[in-house]
């Protein structure tokens, strides 16, 4: 793989944020410990705090997530500058131009609102480093197709895409990576993954928690816009893809773009939004909010490999557990070989990708249960995933960044394609169905799979799964 140069300073707007307490603090430090981050690291913000300051936030923010020792922290430590000042004011831009010095391929990181976009990425054009430097951004990027190419436009004109740095953690995840070794690197499974042996795949993304006091970000959004668009339709691409055809990045983001770009749009017919009982008194949720926090969708591809395969994806909050999970179940014949009747998921065979929080893919077979007839039960053949400690999302894709490898960043073509498809339903287009909280969604949901097969329900008690 062709890997370009590193870059040489690391600056991150919104440094006083959430998103760098809970995520990039803990990442950094992940980088410092493993000697993958050596170069100064700016943090830029609003208020008018002293480095001492941002250094302080860091030690609070990383020892609440995971720890450090002293001797990796002071390393961290001496790597932090803090220049504070308003987006819009050339004066914090002059300050960061100065605190930049001489790096001339510094990392961008705008872990701000995407509202501030606009205004940061005309401002950074003051700093000469900048024409060479990366540019890393949250999801979601834009808020429909409209604006998705709007912010690629503004991108654009001022990097180049390979300078573009689209995060979504999902890629960054090692189950998700998994997904397409696990595929590719077992030949067993490719005359099986089409549309002559599979009937269907879901994919739940299941959380037994609200929005957790992001009420005010959350209604801007929704849960078609937060993780539909981006984590569920990247964890089908990987389920769906072809073999990439190359060793390079961009290989592997064409193939996950053909997908994307295969996906017919949604109908309404093809949704169901649900919203929890107690939304709506969350802090910040306006009391007659037409916000989804649960969505239900039906896909289907326009490619020979998966035409007339439905595609269901699930996902929501307050819902009852705490679970990702895909599920690539395979036809089977009307009958068995020995007149056993056989009903239900559970006695068919299914391949089960648990996502997380635990890790684990599981083989669904039958086999014989012991006594005279022939007669079988239900079987799980489950691997679990035993590695801890191992490198977060985060750490991950910042590391990817600063080597400039993009091949687990969305590429500006996979996500126009990705809004494509949820564009026609955003919005308030599609009824919204009260449903309780600790429940699979609104009842309403299950229509969706019906012929299907129905949901299949995460199982998260008991050990394994
Ligand atoms: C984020 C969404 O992108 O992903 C959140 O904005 C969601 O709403 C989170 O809770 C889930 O991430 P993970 O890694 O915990 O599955």
């Amino acid at each position: 793989m062709k890997i370009s140069a590193h870059s040489d300073a690391v600056v991150f707007f919104g440094a006083t944020g959430d998103l760098a307490y809970k995520m990039i603090f803990p990442a950094l430090q992940g980088l410092v410990r493993a000697r993958r981050l050596t170069v100064p690291i700016i943090g830029v913000a609003q208020p008018r705090w002293s480095d001492a300051q941002l250094r302080a936030r860091a030690r609070e923010s990383i020892s609440e997530h995971g720890g450090a020792d002293a001797a990796d922290f002071a390393k961290l430590a001496r790597l932090l500058r803090y220049v504070y000042g308003d987006y819009n004011d050339p004066a914090t831009f002059q300050r960061l131009r100065q605190a930049l010095g001489a790096a001339r391929k510094p990392l961008y990181y705008l872990a701000i609102p995407p509202a501030l976009f606009p205004m940061v990425i005309s401002r950074l054009k003051s700093i000469p480093a900048t024409a060479a430097g990366r540019i890393v951004l949250e999801k979601p990027f834009g808020r429909d197709l409209r604006s998705a190419r709007a912010l690629n436009r503004l991108l654009l004109s001022e990097f180049s895409e390979p300078n573009i740095y689209r995060i979504d953690h999902y890629l960054g995840k090692e189950p998700v990576q998994n997904l397409m070794y696990f595929r590719f690197s077992n030949w067993v499974l490719e005359p099986l993954w089409n549309r002559d042996c599979v009937k269907s795949v879901q994919i739940t993304m299941a959380e037994d928690f609200g929005v957790k006091g992001r009420g005010k970000v959350y209604e801007e959004m929704g849960a078609i816009r937060d993780v539909v668009q981006n984590h569920m339709l990247q964890v089908l691409a990987c389920l769906a893809m072809e073999a990439p055809k190359a060793s390079g990045s961009e290989s592997l983001r064409n193939e996950k773009a053909t997908i994307l770009k295969a996906i017919q749009p949604l109908e309404k017919g093809d949704v169901v939004r649900g919203q929890f009982r107690g939304y709506r008194e969350e802090p910040g949720v306006a009391s007659d909010s037409r916000v989804e926090t649960f969505a239900a969708v039906r896909l289907r591809m326009n490619i020979p490999r998966w035409k007339g395969v439905p595609f269901l994806i699930r996902a929501g909050k307050a819902l009852a557990a705490t679970c990702t999970e895909a599920l690539v179940e395979f036809k089977s014949p009307a009958r068995t070989a020995f007149g056993e009747k056989i009903f239900g998921r559970s006695d068919v065979n299914y391949l089960r990708f648990r996502l997380g929080p635990k890790v684990a893919i599981a083989l669904g077979v039958r086999s014989k249960a012991p006594g005279e007839p022939m007669l079988g039960e239900h079987a799980e053949l489950v691997a679990v995933d035993r590695h801890a400690g191992e490198m977060g999302p985060y750490e991950r894709l910042l590391g990817d960044v600063m080597r400039g490898d993009p091949s687990l960043f969305a590429r500006e073509d996979a996500v126009e394609a990705a809004w494509r498809v949820v564009d026609p339903i955003l919005g308030d287009k599609v009824p919204l169905h009260e449903y309780r909280p600790g429940t699979w969604g609104p009842p309403r949901a299950d229509k969706l799979a019906t012929n299907f097969g129905g949901w299949h329900n995460p199982v998260v008690q008991g050990g394994i799964s």
